[in-house]
């Protein structure tokens, strides 16, 4: 029932009201228009041919359509395919496809549909994505060399074809099988006008490139071969050259090697050829007709290509060896003779190869033995045909029809009723026509139309067309679905249709008049045996194999089964194939006869749905039921559906299916209840059931997950628990032996004190009280004394002046370390006071001012690490043998403390001039190196303080109070070799007679005063490794000197 609003009349002819043809047609015409070309009959899929490529095929729909249930989306092919490949997956069941309608009405691209879909959905993977390619490249290559343009269809199919797609039980292609059914082969050496010959040969001319053309001595221009029909070369809407390509790609994916395909191009290649052989007259010495290869390049070609000797092949054209048991005779043929013999050769090659193709496909695509698998079959055969001039070929696609068409009547129609009936249904009976008897009148083992055929042909004796046509008149002569001129002369019927030589089937689809001509010509299918054992001489393996009748070794007298035997039978096989598996139906449609797009021609169109059977299948459709299955399969699905059924039922099938169908509270309408099977009239109650049974199935499969995760988490926790238990058994004790250990540790402890204790007190009255702190005393004393002993035995040398040895033993324990130091201070404190004591005062005073030296420059200049080791001993002039210096003192009193050389820098300029110094106890006297009298005294109280530099030169400042009368012409900047002797002393001297500290400045950089201005003086340290007293003063600037020193 269709689900969807807004659909274009009915989607599903079973609603149809009223059912009439008139209505049926013009529903279906409604639907063509509005390009909806699928409509159904229940589960039966008509398609109309839209002529164009309508927009509802492709990736996106193939999804669609395979989330939803049939009835749910709009009727398409891609819904049968997925019925069919779902029932075959789940239910496990052999499926087939089958495709009928005219030629021309879309049988082939339904079937490419199908494929097409069942590729898309069943599984994926490596392997399985190579299989489906394979079996989906299968059909340009049979399309290639089996099919051709023909007046009503540009792509007719010229051969039947089944293929068997084999499923693995997950629903994965494993593989096929594909049987071919009789190609059309006469169409190799001649076609109807309007007509080609089978694709390949255009093909193969437009698509191989030079070097491919050359190899195979073929040249592009079609004219240049008399096989081909030189109309029609080119089919609109077909690119033979890119379809070679394709072919060519196709034929690799499916395995065949680069070889193979070079020795399928080479024997195509031959078959065009013997097209050009020209048989012209010829005659023998004795006059008798005979005939010979007129221009020898054709057969030339031949032999090179495929490795034959091109006078065998000429000898074989044109003779013909007769054999019996005891002789052998060769006559010679004449020319019609020798052409039909070598268009034999060609159909033959040709249609040989054609085979050899479908089983190199086959071997390709089969199956493993062993594995189980399932079947889906597709049916894609050529449709009913009705031409002007029908002969032997037509004949047998046309009683093929005949057959399908009983399938079909008898799996829908017949055994649906019988069924009903059968099972004790109400059923009103619906009439339909039954081709049982058509059929019949062709294929009856002993009266039928090919055992007549095949009867005339083995018959010895004069036999020709028309002796076969006489013997159908004469069996058939009352036979309701046959006709001819004879058996209408005997009715007095005049039709000036039939011809003489013609005999007319009313077959279920039509009238066919079938013109005997060569009949029995085609059904013997002879091949003289010359040319199959020339043949089978080639050196060309693929040809050669292709005759191995040729061989002599395996030549028998007998004959082959006849053409029209060999399709029966194999007609035989397919039936009681498509009769195992459950069948799908696809009826095919042609609207119009002229391949146009939106034509829809009643007529035409209602001889078909008449002879299809549509409205009897509708009428059977409508009263019947769309579902049955035995009671006990169903119970088996169905029963987890009702509590009382499942998980166990003991009761009858039957019962069952009541019980489990009645707690679903059906409507009593949608269900009966046959004597072995139930009934379900309507898909969607199927469809509900299933969904039923599908959540029904989720609920089992959560039930199981949620005992099984149960049963997992209460094993767990039990196996934690035991361990918990365990460990904490172990914890547990191993507490309690710990704390046991301790308390009988403390136990044993306490014990032993005690009885220590009282032991004591027992004992106490033998000890001497005291007894201990004395034993310590003594204990220590004597370490001391030992101590000390010790030490007076290893004292350091005592001698004063031995300052060398500085070693002290060490403390023989280490309480009394502390001690030991202290004494070795002690030791050493001693030892300078000793050196102290023997020092004389004069000793004491030099080594009083070396002390105050090292107070004022130690760490400051560098000079003073050199003055350290030089007695200072203040008198440098010779001050004391010197009278005239001794005058220099003046009145002044006291010694003179230091008398010396010294430089005065001249602060106006930065030039040095040389001055004797004296240092008296009050004064410091300057006076000019030559005069010898004073020139300047300072007393010390004026002096404020002296500058000197850090470095090693001898510049220092003397820095004097401005108020004294000195003092106000300027500081003075001197240099003295003695530098840290004389302020040493100065220093001193000042602190004697003023009791002031002089400031003693280290820096390099101080200033001066000059008269009322200050001189900014700057000390540099000059290149190293000059003269220590040499020194170099720069003026720069009124009020600064620049003064570089080494
Ligand atoms: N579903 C379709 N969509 C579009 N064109 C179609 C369809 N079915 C058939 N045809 C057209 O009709 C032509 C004949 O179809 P085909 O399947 O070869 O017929 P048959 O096999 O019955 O002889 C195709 O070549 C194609 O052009
Ligand atoms: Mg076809």
């Amino acid at each position: 029932m269709p689900l969807l609003d807004g659909s274009v009349g009915v989607e599903d002819l079973v609603l149809l009201e009223p059912l009439v043809e008139e209505s049926l047609l013009q529903n279906l015409q409604l639907r063509y228009e509005s390009k909806e070309i699928y409509t159904y009959i229940g589960n039966v899929v008509i398609s109309v041919n839209p002529y164009q490529q309508l927009p509802i095929y492709g990736p996106e729909f193939i999804a669609k359509y395979q989330d939803y249930t049939f009835y749910e989306l709009k009727p398409h092919i891609y819904a049968l395919a997925n019925v069919a490949y779902q029932s075959l997956k789940d239910r496990d069941r052999d499926q087939c496809i089958l495709i009928t309608g005219e030629s021309g009405s879309g049988k082939t691209e339904a079937s490419k549909l199908v494929m097409s879909y069942v590729a898309a959905i069943c599984g994926k993977g490596e392997q399985v994505n190579s299989v489906k390619e394979q079996l989906l490249q299968s059909n340009p290559v049979l399309e290639a060399f089996g099919n051709a343009k023909t007046i009503r269809n540009n792509n007719s199919s010229r051969f039947g074809k089944y293929m068997d797609i084999e499923f693995d039980f997950k629903g994965s292609p494993l593989g096929g099988v594909i049987t071919n059914y009789l190609l059309e082969k006469s169409r190799v050496v001649k076609q109807l006008k309007g007509e080609r010959n089978f694709h390949i040969f255009y093909q193969l001319l437009a698509g191989a490139d030079a070097q491919l053309l050359k190899a195979l001595k073929l040249e592009r221009d079609t004219t240049g071969y008399a096989y081909l029909n030189q109309e029609v070369s080119r089919v609109d809407g077909l690119d033979d050259a890119s379809s070679f390509r394709a072919v060519q790609s196709a034929m690799a994916v499916i395995g065949f090697s680069e070889e193979e395909i070079q020795q399928v191009l080479e024997v195509t290649s031959m078959v065009l050829k013997l097209g050009n052989v020209l048989v012209a007259d010829e005659f023998q010495a004795n006059g008798t007709p005979a005939s010979g290869i007129r221009d020898g390049r054709a057969v030339r070609e031949i032999g090179e290509t495929v490795g034959l000797n091109s006078e065998e092949l000429e000898r074989a054209l044109c003779s013909r060896t007769m054999e019996t048991a005891k002789e052998k005779v060769v006559t010679t043929l004449n020319v019609m003779q020798a052409q039909y013999a070598r268009d034999a050769l060609a159909k033959n090659v040709y249609s040989r190869l054609f085979d050899w193709i479908v089983n190199r496909i086959n071997e390709s695509i089969k199956v493993g033995i062993g594995e189980k698998k399932k079947v889906m079959g597709v049916l894609d055969i050529y449709g009913f045909e009705i031409l002007e001039d029908n002969s032997f070929e037509q004949f047998v696609i046309n009683y093929c029809n005949e057959k399908l068409q009983q399938v079909f009547i008898e799996m829908t129609l017949k055994e649906e009723q019988e069924e009903y009936k059968r099972e004790g249904i109400p059923w009103t009976k619906v009439d339909y026509f039954d081709n049982g008897i058509i059929c019949n009148l062709i294929e009856h083992n002993q009266r039928g139309i090919l055992a007549m055929l095949d009867e005339e042909c083995l018959r010895p004796g004069v036999v020709s067309d028309s002796t076969f046509l006489a013997k159908l008149n004469q069996l058939f002569s009352k036979h309701g679905h046959y006709e001819s001129k004879v058996t209408q002369n005997a009715q007095h019927q005049y039709d000036h249709t039939m011809g003489l030589g013609c005999f007319r089937i009313c077959h279920y689809a039509g009238k066919v008049t079938y013109n005997v001509t060569n009949f029995i010509d085609k059904n013997n299918d002879l091949l003289f045996r010359d040319l199959s054992q020339a043949m089978w001489k080639a050196q060309h393996p693929l040809l050669r194999s292709l005759f191995p009748e040729g061989n002599p070794k395996q030549a028998s007298l007998k004959r082959p089964p006849t053409a029209g035997a060999q399709f029966k039978s194999s007609v035989a096989i397919l039936m009681k194939n498509l009769y195992s598996k459950n069948p799908n139906y696809i009826r095919c449609i042609k609207p119009n006869e002229h391949q146009q797009r939106g034509q829809f021609s009643s007529d035409l169109v209602a001889t078909q749905a008449r002879y299809l059977g549509l409205l009897e299948n509708v009428r059977v459709r409508r009263a019947g039921y769309a579902y049955r299955q035995g009671y006990g399969p169903f119970l088996e699905r169905y029963r987890l559906l009702s509590r009382s059924t499942w998980p166990h039922w003991n009761g009858g099938d039957r019962e069952g299916v009541e019980k489990v169908l009645g707690e679903l509270s059906m409507s009593s309408g949608e269900l009966a209840f046959g004597k072995t099977k139930i009934f379900i009239r309507s898909p969607k109650t199927l469809f509900y059931l299933e969904e039923q049974r599908r959540l029904r199935l989720q609920q089992l499969a959560t039930l199981i997950q949620k005992i099984y995760r149960g049963w997992r988490c209460r094993i767990h926790y039990q196996l934690m628990r035991k361990s918990q238990i365990l460990i904490s058994a172990w914890f547990r004790g191993n507490v309690q032996k710990k704390h046991y250990g301790k308390i009988k540790a403390s136990v044993l402890l306490i014990q032993a004190f005690v009885r220590g204790w009282k032991a004591r007190k027992n004992y106490r009255k033998y000890f001497r009280s005291e007894a201990a702190r004395t034993l310590a005393d003594f204990i220590y004393k004597s370490m001391v004394q030992k101590f000390l002993l010790g030490l007076k035995n290893n004292l350091p040398s005592t001698n004063i002046l031995d300052v060398v040895t500085k070693t002290w033993p060490a403390a023989p324990y280490k309480c009394l370390s502390t001690a030991n130091q202290e004494l070795r201070q002690l030791f050493y404190q001693w030892k300078c006071k000793r050196f102290r004591d023997q020092l004389s005062p004069k000793q004491v005073e030099i080594l009083r001012e070396k002390l105050c030296a090292s107070e004022l420059f130690k760490g400051k200049k560098a000079s003073y690490s050199q003055s350290v080791p030089i007695p200072f001993c203040g008198d440098y002039i010779g001050l004391q043998g010197n009278p005239k210096l001794q005058k220099l003192k003046g009145g002044e009193e006291g010694p003179v403390l230091m008398a010396e050389a010294v430089k005065k820098v001249n602060r106006g300029n930065g030039k040095t001039s040389s001055r004797i110094l004296l240092l008296t106890k009050g004064h410091v006297i300057l006076t000019d190196t030559k005069k010898f009298q004073a020139k300047i005294v300072i007393g010390l109280d004026n002096v404020t303080g002296v500058s000197v530099t850090s470095l090693k030169d001898g510049l220092f400042s003397l820095h004097l109070s401005e108020l004294s009368s000195v003092g106000s012409k300027g500081d003075f900047l001197l240099v003295s070799e003695h530098v840290i002797e004389l302020l040493t002393k100065m220093y001193q001297a000042v602190l004697d007679a003023t009791q002031r500290q002089l400031a003693v400045t280290v820096t390099e950089k101080f200033s001066v005063r000059f008269k009322e201005n200050s001189v900014a003086v700057k000390v540099i340290q000059g290149p190293a490794g000059g003269d220590n007293s040499k020194l170099h003063c720069k003026k720069k600037g009124s009020r600064c000197l620049e003064v570089t020193v080494q």
